[in-house]
């Protein structure tokens, strides 16, 4: 698989079977996670991983009632640190920091033909208090849920090329 197979094949996944996670798959995909490219190499990100089954389950109203977070064999809340630097660019650099690493386990749990889905409706304070992550000084960028997909792919729904690209000027 290359990596544009593995990015133009990874799809949210809303449905998984109970088979778990094995523990060398996940390993992998964490490691996708700490090789991943942050500013300055801050490595500005933390991740609690829940497998707990009790646990999963009181997640799922903390993110809006979406079930599908207790029938993932793991979830991983991927936070951020060093949360008030900001770049020359005006961008703070943990959440960029943090999307890079989900997405890079996003393919790699891709390329071991798992599924995941990056949650971003979620409550962060029940979040917090449910996993024990601090009020202060760190903040949960996403949710990333991992398993055995129970669904099939489904079509891509992508803007053509044309639309989102422009060359050498914005007009
Ligand atoms: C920042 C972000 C937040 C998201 N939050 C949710 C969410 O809370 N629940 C959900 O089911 N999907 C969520 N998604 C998945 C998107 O809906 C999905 O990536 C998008 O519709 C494209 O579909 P695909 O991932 O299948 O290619 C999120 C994705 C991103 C990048």
């Amino acid at each position: 698989m290359t990596v544009l197979d593995a990015i133009k094949g990874r799809f949210s996944v809303r449905s998984y079977t109970s088979q778990p996670v094995s523990d060398s798959d996940l390993s992998q995909i964490l490691e996708a996670a700490r090789f991943s490219q942050s500013a300055k190499n801050f490595q500005d990100w933390r991740f609690v991983v829940v497998r707990d089954e009790s646990m999963k389950q009181k997640l799922v109203p903390a993110c809006r009632n979406q079930h599908f977070v207790a029938e993932a064999s793991v979830v991983i809340a991927c936070c951020g640190i060093n949360i008030n630097y900001v770049m020359t660019c005006g961008q703070n650099t943990y959440n960029l920091d943090v999307a890079i690493a989900m997405e890079n386990m996003a393919l790699v749990a891709h390329e071991l033909n798992l599924g995941t889905c990056w949650l971003g409706a979620f409550y962060e304070d029940q979040v917090k208090t449910l996993l024990g992550i601090p009020v202060d000084g760190v903040r949960i960028v996403g949710l990333l849920a991992i398993g055995h997909p129970a669904v099939q792919a489904p079509q891509k729904n992508r803007e053509p090329l044309e639309t989102i690209v422009r060359y050498e000027k914005w007009l």
